[in-house]
Parts: structure tokens; sequence; C-alpha cells
């Protein structure tokens, strides 16, 4: 009789993207038939998106250049039964979200340490420095980290960048008359949620196909 295979997933999300990535890959997991419990973090300083004006954004993305920490509210708590963990948030400025770092410090020794950890990023293109970080991050605490899951906003360079700046500060460039021609929307393509609900389901298939006998060659993860 196969186990029933169970996964944490541990995430921060400010304009949504991280949400409907961790939510598609925790029904895929579910519908592969594991268990999958979800802990948003939420900074106990409320960050408002959109930005509420440019000045804001450009604060954040300075701070976050020097990887300062936003504290959270959210403990995910024991870890004890838990046969993997996701650790999933967006890349700002080339690093780690200011709740993921501050969740780390706080609790990632105690949830990480011997676990196989699955990073996926959200991210509007530039994702490597965020995977170093974290794999050096769960490295340090304990834990195993797996192939990552990285999703980049599928749209060309340069309506990408400035197309993600103006929706950070509230505009719709999706409805601008010749820039919304290069950008049809902000964000990930409904085939990436998809694919990160395929892998979901992929990754409870391999684990309730090893047992506990350590990582399992067959997750490659996915850049897309
Ligand atoms: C303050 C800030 C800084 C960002 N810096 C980067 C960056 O350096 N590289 C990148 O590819 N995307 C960057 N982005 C874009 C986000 O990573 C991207 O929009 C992501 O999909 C948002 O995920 P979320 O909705 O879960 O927060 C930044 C966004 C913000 C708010």
């Amino acid at each position: 009789m196969p186990r029933t295979p169970k996964i944490l997933c541990v995430y921060y999300s400010f304009s949504g993207q991280t949400t409907k990535l961790v939510r598609a890959f925790a029904e895929g997991f579910v519908h592969g038939g594991g268990e999958a419990v979800i802990v948003r973090l939420h900074p106990v300083e409320k960050i408002h998106f959109p930005f509420q004006s440019i000045f804001s954004a450009f604060w954040m993305m300075f701070r976050t250049l020097f990887r300062i920490r936003d504290k959270v509210s959210e403990r995910a708590g024991d870890a004890e039964g838990f046969d993997a963990v996701l650790i999933g948030g967006p890349t700002w400025s080339f690093n780690p979200s200011g709740p993921v770092l501050s969740w780390l410090d706080e609790e990632g020794r105690e949830v990480l340490a011997n676990k196989r950890v699955v990073p996926l990023i959200s991210c509007r293109g530039y994702w490597g420095l965020h995977h170093w970080e974290l794999k050096r991050a769960i490295k340090s605490l304990g834990g195993t980290s797996l192939s990552p899951l990285v999703f980049t906003h599928p749209v060309a360079e340069p309506w990408r960048s400035v197309g993600v700046f103006l929706s950070l500060v509230g505009k719709r460039p999706e409805r601008m008359p010749f820039f919304g021609k290069r950008y049809p929307r902000y964000g990930h393509s409904s085939d990436q949620v998809e694919d990160a609900r395929r892998l979901g389901s992929e990754l409870a298939h391999l684990l309730a196909k090893e047992g506990d006998e350590g990582p399992k060659s067959g997750w490659r993860g996915l850049v897309a």
C-alpha cells in the first residue's frame, strides 16, 4: 500500500503571482495522491499592493538590495511528518523577498533541518542570485535543496520590465493603446500555472514511490 506523501508549502506573495503557482502546485500534489498544507506569510508591517507611489516602489527596491528583512506574523510550526517543504516567493532586487528572509531567520532551522526543500521562485526574469541564496540558506539550515521551480514572466523585454514597474505602481499597462499590444498581462500565464499543477502531481508520485529512502532522482524541477 503506497504511503500518502505530505508537503508543507510556506510562501510569501506580494502581488498574487506566487499565490497562483503555490495553490496550483498544492492542488496538483493532492491530485497526485498527497497531502499539502499551505502557510502564507504576511509581513507584520503590511506592505500594500500596488505601491502607493513611485517613491515607495523605489524605496522597497533599494532596501531589498541589502536584504532587509520584513518580520512576518506566521509560524509554520512543527514539520515532523512532512516528506518535503516548498518555500516560495518573489524575487526582490535579485534577492529572496524580505518576508521569506525573515521567516528563514526565525523558523528556518526548525522547519527545514533534515528536510528536502523545493524552492519556488516567481520573478520577472532574473532569478539566479535568488536561487543561489536560497540554496545556501537551505543548506546552512540543515535541509537538502531539490531542483527549483522557477517561473519568469513570459513577455519580451523591454515591455516586461516596464510593464512590471507600471503594474507595481498601480497602472494597467495591458490596457494602454500602444503598450498593451506588446504586454498582454502582468505576471504568469495560465500555461505556467498548469505547469505548477503538473509538477505538484509529479512530486507527489515520486515521493509516494520512494518511501523514506532519501532524495529521489527523477525530480528535475522546472525553469519556465
Ligand atoms: C520590490 C520588488 C523588486 C523586484 N525585483 C525583481 C528583480 O530583481 N528581478 C525580477 O526578475 N523581478 C523582480 N520583481 C518582480 C517580481 O519578482 C515579480 O513581479 C513576481 O512575479 C511577483 O510575485 P508575487 O506576486 O508573488 O509577489 C520585483 C518586484 C518587487 C515588488
